[in-house]
């Protein structure tokens, strides 16, 4: 991966240290998250073009507060310390660091004294946004303060000579409307980054990587027909062709035709070695008599397992495991000190294996945002429909059947659902929509089509824009299509004579009923 041009992040634990790399990938340029105590050794082989330094939750006065390698300062590489990031640096470097009397926590406005550096071209006040307690209050020699507040008069330090930086706000959030100036500077100016990072060489690089790590080995893959499972699918297919065997776990639980398209489009269209597990039947035997949502979730993930352990017995020596695994999760699930870990999340379908499939995992996404997934996929010739599905709850449709989940009422809200989505799909903004979806109800009401009296379930609409699915507004669906919507539902549906529109938001509600 380092082959090319990056900026290693060394991550103190900061919430923010994730989209710091973000910021900088939005730039074109690889960036990616070490650990706080990488030895610089390492780094000097690896050879990043800059080196940041991440604000953390720890004080350097505070024992066993983590510290940098030493060396990494003396390695004639860029550095750029962001909050604690530059508190340590100016400690480490024989400057004063000074307990604050209190946190200063929000906006703030510095006023540039040097604009020859990171300030370049920028205006001589700015907003930044400040979350921090202690302060650097003397600087160390050969350090200059580039901006200050009144609060903090050195809000931002420079050391041209060694190349060395320091700021006390934190640049990679929005509430800093020029910090993506700031880390361009540093970046483009100071590490002399060309920008030119892009996701077809990632794919490549990635294809070459798994090549190499699997060699004659065979690879097992679990293949959901979302997003990340199926770029995985297609990159390793793409590296290793035949060696590579996909699971496909039909739970009876999908929308409607997805299982179809998911056979069509991977084991058809890609040609990959897919086994299809039918297991409708099963899980929908094990749901009898199951109403309560969490124990739903978990006789599912248990039956996954059950199915998914059995089908890769079958496969026999595979030595591999592949998971979409994202970057997200990889952070999430790290200690809020010392970096990214190993750790699994527990809603990763496959992190409960029976203890006998000892396999090594593959995440070849795993330091990939979502967006940049897609990106990938787009550049391995992953169709649209795919590459743009919205999310999908691994327990499927048996969280949007309120009650007892039986077959008659999954074919019945599969139909629904269908007509939900090809509406939906009808409008020009229909990419605004985080999800959309029907729920089927638990309640009948009276109806009367043609001269009958009909009595019937209730399907509700959910339709909610969100950025990342922990909060959510309920999207403005256009009457016409709300229309469109129940008409084709009520008349073309058998078994539900009412629709409902949801016009609730997350939270106080969640986006799924259940
Ligand atoms: P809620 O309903 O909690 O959903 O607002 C937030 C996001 O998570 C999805 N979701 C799930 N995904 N297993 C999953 O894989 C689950 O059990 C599950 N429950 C909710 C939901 O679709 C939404 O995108």
């Amino acid at each position: 991966m380092n082959d090319h041009e990056w900026i290693a992040i060394l991550d103190f634990g900061s919430q923010y240290s994730q989209l710091i790399a973000r910021r900088i990938r939005e730039q074109h340029v690889y960036s990616e998250l070490v650990r706080f105590d990488t030895p610089a050794a390492e780094l000097a082989r690896r050879k990043p073009s800059g080196i940041i330094l991440s604000g953390g939750p720890s004080s350097v006065f505070e024992a066993g507060a983590p510290l940098a390698d030493p060396g990494v300062l003396r390695l004639g590489i860029p550095v750029l310390g962001i909050c604690y990031g530059m508190q340590m640096t100016a400690r480490m470097l024989g400057g004063t660091v000074s307990k604050g009397k209190s946190r200063e926590y929000g906006r703030a406005r510095i006023a540039v004294a040097d604009h020859s550096s990171l300030f370049a071209a920028l205006p001589s006040e700015m907003d930044v946004w400040m979350s921090h307690g202690d302060q650097v209050t003397a600087m160390p020699a050969g350090f200059r303060t580039i901006a200050g507040t009144g609060t903090c008069p050195n809000a931002a330090m420079a050391d041209a000579e060694r190349r060395i930086y320091g700021l006390q706000f934190h640049p990679e959030v929005v509430h800093t409307p020029l910090g993506t100036d700031v880390l361009k500077h540093f970046v483009f100016d100071i590490c002399g980054c060309s920008g030119d990072w892009q996701m077809a060489q990632f794919a490549k690089d990635a294809i070459e990587s798994v090549r190499q790590r699997v060699g004659d080995s065979h690879v097992v893959c679990g293949l959901s027909g979302g997003v990340d499972s199926s770029v995985v699918a297609v990159l390793l297919h793409k590296a290793i062709g035949k060696q590579l065997h996909c699971i496909f776990v039909d739970n009876g639980l999908l929308r409607y035709d997805e299982a179809r398209q998911v056979e069509e489009t991977f084991g058809e269209a890609f040609g990959i070695d897919l086994h299809v597990a039918r297991a409708g039947d099963l899980f929908l035997s094990k749901l009898k008599g199951v109403t309560d949502p969490e124990q739903k979730r978990k006789v599912i993930g248990a039956t996954f397992i059950e199915i998914f352990a059995a089908e890769a017995r079958k496969l026999g020596d595979a030595q591999f495991l592949a998971q979409g695994t994202l970057y997200p999760d990889v952070i999430e699930s790290s200690s809020p000190i010392g970096g990214p870990s190993d750790t699994i999340k527990s809603h990763h379908n496959v992190g409960g294996l029976p203890k006998d499939l000892k396999f090594q995992l593959i995440e070849p996404v795993r330091d990939l945002f979502k967006d940049e997934v897609r990106a990938v996929g787009r550049e391995l010739h992953i169709p649209d429909y795919i590459i743009e599905r919205q999310p999908f709850p691994g327990p499927g449709l048996a969280v949007r059947i309120i009650g007892e989940v039986t077959p008659e009422r999954v074919a019945i809200l599969q139909e629904a659902d269908l007509r939900v989505q090809e509406e939906i799909s009808r409008l020009p903004n229909h990419r605004d929509i985080w999800q959309s979806f029907a729920v089927l109800l638990p309640v009948r009401t009276v109806g009367v089509m043609g001269d009958c009296r009909t009595y019937e379930d209730v399907c509700a609409l959910r339709v909610v824009q969100s950025v990342d699915g922990m909060t959510a507004d309920w999207f403005k669906v256009p009457y016409d299509t709300l229309g469109a919507i129940s008409n084709r539902i009520i008349n073309e549906v058998r078994g539900i004579n009412r629709v409902v529109f949801d016009i609730s938001s997350k939270p106080p509600s969640t986006i799924e009923w259940e």
